[in-house]
């Protein structure tokens, strides 16, 4: 049974007084959430408060990037250590916003994903096409040749440990979701090359989740197809009554479980 994730990505939003108030109403309006495992991501400056709201909360702490290397000279640089000293238990890695507007490379994003499994927290890797790529028909080599380059070298263990997240680039910050159909089909790509660069248990066990334009008025339908492992949510999770609908939505339901 795959527990739904939901993951808010607040982006750069926050400073402390508005990070203290989103994360003390999205901790209160979770407070025994059922069915459903629920995260926030707010920008590096506001984990210290953020982390003191939802310390013993139903909800985690994660962050939205981190560098691969324990210390040193990488001015401007945010650490695994660093991290997990604030609590984070997840990291983002490979946001499109990252890999487009800041150039980061599969090859990095690698590195970063083994660096966090180092020190104990776990990593949703994200991949997703442009509206260019999607055009072309290169929707799945381009998830694939993601997707395979981000889990390299890692062991069956550290994969298990790992979260997908399918978030098309034309879909993010736009308004414009996949349909769950769309969205479904790459999804069950993704977990059959899991399956084949891991093993046949290891895809019935990965959360992979959806990213792009999630709405509360979205988000039901688009969990509710069988290879939609939860969702990860940029712009409606800066507003913690929506985001509270988006994760109560996302439960499992009573029924047959994912498996
Ligand atoms: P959005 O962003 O929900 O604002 O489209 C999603 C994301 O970037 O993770």
């Amino acid at each position: 049974m795959r527990t739904p994730l939901v993951i808010g990505n607040w982006k750069m939003n926050g400073t402390q007084a508005m990070a203290r108030e989103l994360a003390q109403a999205v901790r209160d309006g979770l407070k025994r959430p059922r069915g459903v495992e629920v995260v926030v991501c707010p920008p590096f400056t506001a984990l210290p408060v953020a982390a003191e709201v939802l310390k013993g909360a139903a909800v985690a702490l994660g962050a939205q990037n981190c560098h691969w290397e324990e210390q040193g000279a990488f001015t401007g640089e945010v650490s695994p250590a660093m991290l997990a000293e604030l609590g984070c238990r997840w990291v983002l890695l490979g946001h499109s916003e990252r890999r487009h507007v800041f150039r980061e490379t599969d090859e990095e994003i690698n590195r970063k994903a083994a660096a966090v499994m180092r020190h104990g927290m776990r990593p949703v890797l994200c991949v997703g096409e442009t509206e260019e790529e999607r055009r072309q028909g290169l929707t799945f080599t381009v998830v694939e040749g993601q997707l395979r380059a981000g889990l390299a070298g890692l062991s069956p263990e550290d994969v298990a440990r790992c979260v997908l997240a399918y978030e098309p680039v034309w879909a993010i910050g736009t308004g414009v979701n996949a349909t769950p159909g769309q969205a479904a089909e790459v999804h069950g790509y993704l977990r059959g090359l899991v399956s084949e660069v891991g093993s046949k248990e290891l895809a019935q066990s990965i959360r992979i989740l959806y990213g792009g334009s999630v709405k509360p008025d979205n988000a039901q339908a688009l969990t509710q197809e069988p290879d939609i492992d939860g969702v990860l949510v940029g712009g409606a999770s800066l507003q913690a009554p929506g985001f509270i609908t988006i994760a109560k939505k996302s439960a499992a339901r009573s029924g047959p479980s994912k498996e």
